[in-house]
């Protein structure tokens, strides 16, 4: 937990480059309270001098006092909010970039146990709370507070006695507004985690639509939302409640203030201790203060709500990233492919994946892994992608420790086509491009044709140029595998990994996959995970996963001959042939 004063220091960070921003605006403000003074200290002579005792040239003079006055405040008021405002908005455009590209930086475990709705809503609606929160603070702070501390001030210069009377009040106001900011802060953070909540709710409603529809769960799926949204209402209505309690409350107080000053104001007066100008130059001081001294209090409430956003928005600049380049990185180049993991041992969380694997791999060598469902392959590979690091145990690429090597060079080594088939929401070719922005037309085409992607894509009335649709759904899971294989093959890493990358292409196109495959695994190391083992069999060394342990390895036959684990799945999947 940030502490407040911390969370200043860090807002203060990125207000400071547009500090002349700020000194601009507190200059307007220091012309809006000048002004409200004046107007209060023009009172006096206006009573005594023109009403009470008739003089003409005050007459002449006053409308061009009064005119003069409200120009100069209203220059100075679009100043001061406008130079605020400005800075408040490129300050926090700032937080938001740099949360952006902080999330990116976290690691995997990080979006294992985040919602993508959560993270969505950090991004966009506490950053745009604090976003509207600050710069009501920032203009209330400056104008409001400049603008109360000279009325007070002329108040007092006129006849400190009865300002003392009229302000009396306003400490006494101060408790119930504290009390009031306390609630609000705890209400505004309950509704922003339950709009946190609301966004994963829609976040996933609409990824997972097909399964919505399928399953016709459409209604359970609003009552959800509804639910949520209720959640996110009850607190909202709460500040909305505390919020507008504020203002009475004041209201109610500075009645008692000017009735105060009224009464003895009176008695005053008419006991010939002052004047009638006098009297309503302080009436008026107090009737000017109102409105900031409203909007002051108001304003401890914009500021428990800034607070509360700015909480959820640093608590994730404090999540650090877990995988990170150590202090002195090795930068590969081009690897040959050499992949060594010794010992090696993995958790997620406590129960182990992984348990002591241990396998040299040749550059050039194709390597399969196959094994039940949560065996543990596609954590295996994914240790070498460097997603998690090794609980024990080490992985070298070409005799380096993979934490020595820049994640970028490593990444630059390692091509991956997951069995989520996943496209960007872009054309073909630039999803073809991805990641490689260099790449030629003609490279694209290549990469296609070796993943027999090429045909269809031509098929396509806009060719290369169609649009993909969100996740690609607009595109068969066949295809999209295939665009997914000729998008790694463009990377042309060294070591290139398939998870289950074959798994949804009929047995033809897999057949035709798996030559131009193995044309390009000629050059590179390659891991291959499949449950259909006549993808695999033709691999240099099969290793067979079992709950995390090697319980087999070697070539397709001698495997066979071993009649294990391996010889067990064989035999399912080829009884009738
Ligand atoms: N992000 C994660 N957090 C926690 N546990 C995980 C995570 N990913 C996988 N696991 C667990 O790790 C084990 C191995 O999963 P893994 O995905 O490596 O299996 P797999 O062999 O690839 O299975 P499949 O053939 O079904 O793809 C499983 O028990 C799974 O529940
Ligand atoms: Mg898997």
């Amino acid at each position: 937990m940030i502490t407040t004063r911390e969370l200043y220091q860090r807002l203060y960070v990125y207000i400071r480059p547009h500090w002349w921003r700020v000194a601009l605006s507190m200059v307007a403000s220091l012309g809006i309270a000048a002004t409200d003074g004046a107007m209060v200290k023009l009172v006096q002579p206006f009573v005594d001098r023109l009403i009470v005792a008739g003089e003409r040239e005050m007459l002449i003079l006053a409308p061009f006092l009064i005119i003069g006055l409200q120009l100069a405040k209203g220059i100075s008021r679009f100043a001061q909010e406008y130079y605020i405002k400005s800075a408040g908005q490129l300050a926090i455009q700032r937080i938001r970039n740099h949360l952006f590209e902080h999330i990116m930086g976290l690691s995997m475990r990080f979006y294992g146990r985040t919602p993508n709705g959560v993270l969505m809503s950090k991004v966009m609606n506490d950053v745009g709370t604090m976003q509207s929160a600050t710069a009501e603070v920032l203009v209330g702070v400056m104008r409001d507070a400049v603008s109360l501390v000279v009325l007070i001030g002329v108040a007092f210069y006129t006849d400190w006695k009865m300002a003392a009377i009229a302000f009396l009040s306003l400490p006494i106001a101060a408790f119930p507004a504290a009390k009031i900011g306390k609630k609000i802060k705890r209400h505004a953070r309950s509704g922003q985690a339950a709009i946190g909540d609301l966004n994963s709710v829609l976040e996933q409603t609409f990824s997972g639509i097909k399964v919505i529809k399928a399953f016709g769960t459409e209604g359970q799926e609003t009552r959800r939302f509804s639910f949520e949204n209720n959640r996110f209402l009850s607190s909202v209505r709460k500040v909305i409640k505390y919020d507008a309690m504020a203002a009475p409350f004041i209201e109610v107080l500075t009645g008692f203030g000017a009735a105060a000053v009224v009464w003895y104001g009176m008695q005053r007066v008419i006991a010939g201790e002052m004047s009638q100008g006098q009297l309503f130059s302080v009436l008026a001081a107090i009737m000017l203060m109102y409105a900031p001294f409203k909007r002051l209090t108001k304003l401890n409430n914009y500021m428990q709500l800034a607070i509360s956003a700015a909480e959820r928005v640093f608590d994730v600049f404090d999540e650090k990233p877990e995988i990170v380049d150590a202090a002195e990185t090795v930068s590969l180049g081009r690897a040959r492919g050499a992949v060594t993991f010794a010992s090696v041992s993995f958790a997620y969380d406590r129960d182990p994946v992984l348990t002591d694997f241990s396998l040299e791999v040749q550059p050039g060598e194709v390597i399969a892994f196959v094994g039940p469902s949560g065996a543990g392959k596609t954590t295996l590979v994914g240790l070498l992608s460097r997603f998690y690091d090794p609980t024990s145990g080490r992985i070298l690429l070409d005799g380096h420790d993979l934490r020595q090597i820049s994640l970028a060079s490593l990444r630059r080594n390692v091509a991956l086509v997951d069995q989520e088939t996943f496209l960007f929401n872009d054309t073909i070719a630039n999803n073809l491009r991805y990641g490689v922005p260099e790449a030629t037309e003609d490279q694209v085409r290549e990469a296609a044709r070796l993943a027999y992607a090429d045909d269809f894509i031509q098929q396509f009335p806009e060719g290369y140029a169609t649009d993909v649709g969100q996740r690609g759904l607009r595109i068969s899971g066949g295809q999209r595998q295939r665009l997914c294989i000729a998008r790694a093959l463009l990377r042309d890493a060294p070591v290139l990994i398939l998870d289950e990358a074959t798994s949804a292409l009929d047995t033809e196109s897999e057949a035709m996959v798996q030559k131009a495959l193995a044309n390009l695994m000629q050059n590179r190391t390659t891991f291959v995970i499949a449950h259909r083992l006549s993808t695999i069999m033709n691999a240099d060394r099969i290793i067979v996963l079992d709950g995390g342990r090697v319980v087999g390895c070697g070539t397709h036959q001698q495997l066979l001959r071993e009649d294990g684990l391996y010889r067990r799945l064989y035999d399912m999947q080829f009884q009738d042939s």
